[in-house]
């Protein structure tokens, strides 16, 4: 039987997880068979799949521009090396990957958004506008103001502390997650502002000019717990929604703030520990349905994934009462969509039946009883510069020191992210912000606590870092690693235990 060929397009983590789990997943009531691509990758990811017998196969792109993954997807349709392909980068989709690929007669065949959708991640003021059309609930108050006016953002900062004890600043485009500043008292509010502005003056003025006003979102801060859906769209408008995750955005444990900056993402688990069905049924119904029925009536839908984060409240009794949306993105979650994948068995099923339009004929088969923990090994502080380290500065080009045997031993995956390939030593050396994740699996036996399996599952990850099976050699010194990590990724699980079921 031919496989299907479904190809990850990106240089991500979650791209080659996915080709490999679309490969070597085994469904029982979608066998398949599914092979799964990574287009373009990492200079890494190639080495890294042919050490490990990964069966994941690759579709080079020359260059990281549009015009090259347009080329390089249309060739790999035409010569039949693809079958289908899912977008994850924004980037991509913002700059009209879709839209090249569907002129040459291929659009069929690719997951993501176009061009005139991608403003739901792109543009944050207008998703508000859209949420409020699709009654979608968004955070309690929100405005939108010119960022150069600091009187005005200092009324709505004052106005939105005393009414809601806190305040959140958005730069509204594009930020790889990293435009939102937390304002928790009237101390804060100049330094929050100057920081923002600092940071994203250059886009500013590169897509506002420097006459026009320059757009600023400013929301209520809104509290409850964060859940990070998942949900997959056909081009007829069905949908399912995937397993729930748990995303650590901050770079360091506690409150976000200026030195506790919110990265790309450090680490995540699925599912959410507080996922019930009530709380699928509520993400269905006041959010999924809402969403894609309006991106529908607009004429903006196409097979796509939606990836909304919101802030979830509970009752005592553990019932969702209400999501509100803080954000939606239009790709898969980085690394969320690590964990999510590692625990469903027809990943590939699922995007063919995105492209067909009949997702409503398959739902994700879930490894119900198994747990994910994804931990980021990102680029710690030191280096020729005295770098800061992820997220701040980096330094590069280290060589990567890993115990493959122990890892396969242990059966955690070790997923490349920004990772080089040095051909003349061959070896692997680190390329800068997160350059490998951990990602395990650990099955919940009957009678077992999910908050014990998930204490001795991080501890797994956790004794690799510590007994040094993996690190990246400082240049400045042999034996000490230059990989940092946060060491609660997955706590949640306990916490939640010990508030609703009681310790
Ligand atoms: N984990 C955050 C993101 O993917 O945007």
């Amino acid at each position: 039987m031919q496989h299907v060929k479904i190809g990850f397009v990106g240089t991500d983590g979650r791209s080659l997880l996915a080709a490999l789990e679309t490969s070597r997943a085994t469904s029982d009531l979608y066998p398949g068979p599914y092979q799964g691509l990574v287009v373009r990758g990492t200079p890494a990811m190639p080495h890294w799949a042919v050490k490990l017998n990964w069966p994941v196969g690759f579709v080079a792109v020359p260059e990281n521009s549009v015009a090259a993954y347009a080329e390089a997807l249309i060739r790999a349709f035409e010569e039949e090396v693809l079958d289908l392909a899912l977008i994850m980068p924004e980037a991509l989709i913002f700059n009209g990957l879709v839209d090249r690929v569907a002129a040459a007669g291929f659009g069929d065949r690719l997951i993501g958004p176009d061009q005139n959708a991608a403003f739901v991640e792109g543009d944050k003021i207008a998703c508000k506008r859209l949420c409020r059309e699709a009654g979608i609930p968004v955070a309690p108050a929100w405005t939108e103001v010119d960022a150069r006016n600091f009187q005005t953002v200092l009324g709505v900062c004052l106005d939105y502390l005393h009414d809601f004890g806190g305040v959140v600043l958005k730069y509204p485009y594009s930020a790889g997650g990293k435009g939102a500043r937390i304002i928790l008292n009237a101390w804060e509010i100049k330094e929050v502002y100057d920081v923002l502005m600092q940071d994203y003056k250059d886009d500013y003025t590169r897509l506002c000019g420097k006459k026009a006003a320059w757009p600023l979102l400013i929301e209520a801060r809104m509290s409850g717990v964060e859940i990070s859906f998942t949900i997959f769209v056909d081009k007829k408008g069905h949908y399912q929604i995937l397993p729930t995750a748990l995303d650590y955005p901050e770079r360091f444990e506690g409150p976000p703030g200026l030195d506790n900056p919110i990265t790309g993402g450090m680490g995540s688990i699925s599912p959410h520990p507080l996922e019930s069905p009530e709380l699928l049924a509520l993400a269905a119904e006041t959010l999924a349905r809402p969403l894609v029925n309006t991106l529908k009536e607009k004429g903006l839908l196409r097979p796509c994934v939606l990836y909304p984060g919101c802030f979830v409240s509970f009752d005592q009794a553990l019932r969702p009462k209400a999501i509100r949306v803080c954000e939606v993105n239009v790709r898969p979650g980085e690394p969320e969509f690590q964990p999510v994948v590692k625990r469903l068995r027809n990943l590939g099923a699922l995007i063919q039946a995105m492209a067909a339009g009949h997702l409503d004929q398959v739902a994700p088969e879930v490894r119900q009883n198994q747990i994910s923990l994804c931990l980021a090994l990102v680029t710690g502080p030191g280096g020729p510069k005295q770098q800061k380290g992820y997220p701040w500065s980096l330094t590069k080009g280290e060589v990567l020191d890993v115990d493959f045997d122990y890892f396969e031993k242990k059966k955690i995956t070790l997923v490349p992210s920004a990772m080089d390939y040095d051909d003349d030593e061959a070896c692997f050396k680190s390329d800068g912000s997160r350059v490998v994740f951990l990602v395990a699996n650990a099955t919940v036996k009957e009678g077992q606590r999910r908050g014990h399996v998930v204490e001795n599952l991080r501890q797994k990850l956790l004794n690799a870092y510590d007994q040094r099976k993996i690190r990246v050699i400082p240049r400045e010194n042999p034996g000490g690693n230059r990989l940092a990590l946060r060491r609660d990724i997955g706590r949640h699980f306990s916490l939640a235990e010990e508030l609703w079921i009681g310790n």
